[in-house]
């Protein structure tokens, strides 16, 4: 009974105290330009990709029109608004070191499903440098990133060279 006891103390008093003394007096390290513990980092991960499936759970990618043509249009929003941090095939996108830092998709791709990929595109991620796009692209601009984000480490041949051409008589972009 009485390890019963302590116990009960341990779990219910004790442990919620300590973690919230951690907090509050300032010992969770909070600065970007220091590097994180592996455990903060699988904990932060393992957090966003639980809370990313939960909230695109239910979510259809609509049937494609052309998927090609989808997805070359989802590239040219990419390379617009995103590659600066992102990155290209080949060339890292700038990060200011930002913590969580910048994933790098043409080179690690993503491990999320399209209607995921459309969740984070949409409502961005807490506390980091990805913000929530939500009110700047239709819901349509939106699923055609996600189709292109879904291949961006292994595009289908051709298709680069179809995002980063220029629109016939446009002047500079
Ligand atoms: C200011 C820099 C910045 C810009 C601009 C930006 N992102 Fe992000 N993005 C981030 C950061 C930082 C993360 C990592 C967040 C984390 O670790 O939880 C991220 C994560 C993501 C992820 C999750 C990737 C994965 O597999 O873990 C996707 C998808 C994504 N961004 C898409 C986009 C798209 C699409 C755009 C443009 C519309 C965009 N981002 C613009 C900084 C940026």
């Amino acid at each position: 009974m009485k390890t019963f006891l302590l116990g009960f103390i341990a779990a219910f008093v004790v442990l919620p105290i300590g973690a919230l003394a951690y907090f509050r007096l300032g010992l969770a390290e909070m600065r970007s330009d220091v590097r994180p513990t592996a455990w903060e980092t699988r904990l932060m991960q393992s957090t966003v990709h639980a809370s990313v499936r939960r909230g695109a759970s239910g979510m259809q990618a609509p049937p494609p029109g052309n998927l090609e043509d989808a997805i070359v249009e989802g590239g040219k929003l990419y390379v617009n608004g995103c590659m600066g941090c992102h990155g290209e095939p080949g060339k890292a996108g700038e990060d200011l070191d930002h913590y969580p830092p910048v994933p790098q998709l043409p080179q690690v791709g993503t491990q999320y499903s399209e209607p995921e990929l459309h969740w984070i595109v949409k409502h961005g991620i807490r506390n980091t440098a990805m913000s929530a796009y939500g009110p700047f692209y239709s819901d349509q601009q939106m699923w055609a990133l996600a189709s292109f984000l879904g291949r961006i480490d292994h595009m289908p041949p051709g298709l680069w060279e179809r995002i980063q051409a220029k629109a016939p008589g446009s002047p500079t972009k």
